[in-house]
């Protein structure tokens, strides 16, 4: 890298890529120019940061910097040493994905940094420009002055410009699953949030103005304005602390059992801070900047790591018919019962069955913090793990292994090599996890860095063996996926499986929230795809329902993008509308192309895709609790050829409310000309179904 002493010099030096004044005031317009950064080096000598989005102040003039806690030091004042520059662009071709490639081009700017105050320490900050935002990381370079050290905090600001309209879960060091607030940032409180949500079992809460990423901001004049990271390694979540009186998010990192925040070592580079920005909800959602940022895959032959779509003994148990503990007469993975499942897969062409329950440990195993208590590897006495696999690969379907650690980890890493070697073992080549509960080591939180570099363990771990990841309870994403994509998805916030939590549950606007929030960072298990809406089949006194039409949960396969689906209602329920469930069948979970359509953040979202190496396409939409219409507008398609579309939809009387299973199915010839509009109900929604046919003119 070449470093320049005096960024002065730079006017010449890169007078293409930025402009310096005399004030050290390095600018960088994003190649589009709708991006504009600017970089300054303070009378204090504290470096901030500023960003405008079409000459609009989306950031202002916001510091840097960190306390170490060891050497005992505030490093936020810095004499700026030299600025260089340079510039990227690239395509690369994801494992799978929404696309089947994406442009990496950007403009990097480099300040390199030293401790004003006299330590000798320095450090450089990276930022990266897009076209649709910018991504900041810090890096310590090997260095005399600094080894090892200890931060305390980091001083990372967002200033923003006014009471934007924010949607948020309260700050939060365990538990990412509440339901978003919408409200403006000065009427944020986490505290008031989380009381309202007796269905959390496990809360650390650090305070009412406190708020976790992605989160996502709409300014008064329309702008987006989505703050994240990405590449999340050897390091805890950044989650925000609000300053209602100033409107300034700063970095609140999630601390260790002692307090500290992260033990570091020279060289070091911090995640990025991710900024995305646009006045069109629709390219928010297509932004690729936080996987862009993160490495590419270090998985060089990817051939074993597939997309899945699959089913699960598992709503059984939420629902109340089945147990996982096996006493009590109703264990629902017994041998019997899972050979029922791999026929349902394997009759309607699912690549898996997730079975949980299965092992020995489930009587005693949430809310003890209990060290000892999985071991990953013994069934139940009615569960023939061995004549299970035999039949699922006669089948041809794959049983998907359950490790829940119930958060006790220490116990899963001493496990986790025996349990993945049982898992080949038997043929099984995906694990769900799960963290339900407080951490063990005792005091470490989900998303500090101790559980980080867990999850980081298991991922190495697990590629190592060539299994595949659905974690739950885990950290949530920040594009690691691009790096690692053996990690397929996470839940790592508000699942379907709240539809079954007495006091909030879901409500209709959930997964018009979600697309520009959680999964900005990467994929959800979702678990899409419920039929019955009364949770009260097996246990009347149950009065939780799903807040949804049947036709939305159809759409909520494309709009939810995830390499791994699981349809999650029981095979009974699926059995009761075949002519819908032909959609669940036929929908991909891989993808060449992706267009979204239209979308608005609370209210709805409308998206189509592309099957993986094939001409059909799939499309979705999902509204709020408001019934409205949306347009399809077909023009993607190739011209010149007619599509039969089957288009499930809300029948004209559905209502999630009082007629939740009313849908209709239409059949139509459609081509790159057509224009649909269908009417969706109150938390309703529509999917279709576009075969290519034969081109006109021409016989396929
Ligand atoms: C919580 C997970 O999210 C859920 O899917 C699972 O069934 C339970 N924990 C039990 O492990
Ligand atoms: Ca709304």
């Amino acid at each position: 890298m070449r470093i320049l002493k005096h960024p002065i010099l730079l006017i010449v030096a890169m007078a293409i890529a930025v402009s310096v004044t005399a004030q050290e005031k390095t600018v960088m317009h994003s190649k589009n120019s709708a991006i504009s950064l600017v970089v300054q080096n303070n009378e204090a000598g504290n470096v901030q940061y500023s960003i405008t989005y079409n000459g609009e102040p989306v950031i202002l003039p916001s510091g840097t910097g960190f306390v170490f806690n060891k050497p005992s030091l505030r490093l936020d004042s810095f004499e700026t040493i030299g600025i260089d520059s340079s510039a990227n662009d690239e395509t690369w071709e994801p494992v799978w994905g929404e696309v089947k490639s994406i442009r990496n081009s950007y403009k990097e700017l480099t300040y390199a940094m030293a401790d004003k105050k006299g330590s000798g320490i320095r450090v450089n900050l990276i930022f990266r420009v897009f076209d649709d935002g910018v991504g900041f990381r810090y890096e310590f370079p090997q260095q005399e002055k600094l080894g090892h050290f200890i931060i305390g905090d980091e001083l990372t600001g967002f200033q923003l410009t006014a009471d934007h309209t924010a949607f948020w879960i309260p700050g939060d060091y365990d538990s990412n699953e509440y339901l978003y607030n919408t409200t403006r940032l000065s009427a944020v409180d986490a505290t008031k949030a989380a009381a309202k949500e007796p269905d959390i079992a496990l809360k650390s809460l650090y305070g009412p103005d406190a708020v976790q990423t992605p989160l996502l901001l709409k300014t008064d004049k329309g702008i987006y304005i989505n703050i994240h990271e990405a590449a999340l390694v050897n390091y805890p979540v950044m989650q925000l602390n609000l300053d209602k009186a100033h409107l300034l998010l700063s970095s609140h990192l999630v601390p260790d059992a002692a307090g500290n925040k992260a033990y570091l070592q020279t060289p070091f580079k911090t995640p990025w801070r991710t900024i995305i920005v646009s006045n069109k909800a629709t390219d928010l959602l297509a932004s690729k900047m936080i996987l862009n940022l993160n490495e590419p895959s270090v998985i060089s032959d990817p051939s074993w790591i597939k997309p899945q779509k699959f089913i699960g003994m598992w709503w059984e148990m939420h629902v109340g018919k089945a147990t996982w503990p096996k006493a009590g007469g109703k264990h629902g993975a017994n041998t019997g019962n899972v050979m029922k499942y791999i026929d349902f897969a394997a009759a309607n062409g699912f690549d898996g069955v997730l079975v949980e329950g299965w092992n020995e440990g489930w009587e005693d195993w949430f809310g003890n913090w209990k060290e000892n208590v999985f071991d990953f590897v013994t069934p139940y006495p009615d569960y023939n793990i061995d004549s299970l696999s035999a039949y699922a690969k006669k089948k041809g379907v794959r049983l998907i292994m359950h490790h829940e650690t119930s958060g006790s980890v220490t116990n899963y890493e001493r496990h986790m090599d025996t349990a993945y070697r049982f898992m080949l073992e038997h043929g099984i080549n995906t694990v769900k996890t799960g963290y339900v509960g407080r951490i063990i080591p005792r005091g470490e939180y989900h998303d500090g860095q101790w559980m980080v570099n867990h999850f980081q363990r298991v991922t190495d771990k697990t590629a190592h063996y060539k299994i595949m990841v659905d974690s739950h309870e885990s950290v949530r994403p920040t594009g690691l996926h691009r790096t690692y994509p053996n990690w397929l998805a996470s839940e790592a916030a508000r699942g379907n499986e709240f539809n079954n939590a007495p006091a909030l549950g879901l409500r209709p606007e959930h997964e018009t929230i979600l697309p520009f929030t959680r999964l900005m960072g990467g994929p959800m298990d979702y678990t899409p795809g419920y039929f019955h809406f009364q949770l009260n089949q097996f246990d009347s006194t149950r009065k939780t329902r799903i807040r949804t039409t049947l036709a939305k949960q159809l759409a909520l396969f494309v709009t939810m993008y995830s390499p791994l689906q699981m349809a999650g209602d029981l095979p009974e329920n699926y059995e009761q509308f075949p002519d819908a469930f032909q959609f669940i069948k036929d929908v991909p979970v891989d993808w060449d192309d992706t267009k979204i359509l239209s979308a608005e953040p609370g209210d709805y979202v409308v998206i189509a895709r592309k099957a993986k190496g094939r001409a059909d396409w799939f499309a979705g939409a999902v509204t709020d609790e408001n019934s409205r219409s949306v347009e399809f507008d077909f023009n993607f398609l190739d011209p010149g050829y007619n599509y039969q579309a089957i288009i499930y939809k809300d029948a004209e009387n559905a209502n999630w409310e009082t007629n939740p299973a009313a849908y209709a199915i239409e059949k139509k010839t459609v081509t790159n000309k057509t224009k649909l509009s269908v009417k969706l109900a109150k938390g309703g929604g529509a999917a279709i179904a576009l075969t290519r046919l034969a081109s006109q003119g021409k016989r396929r």
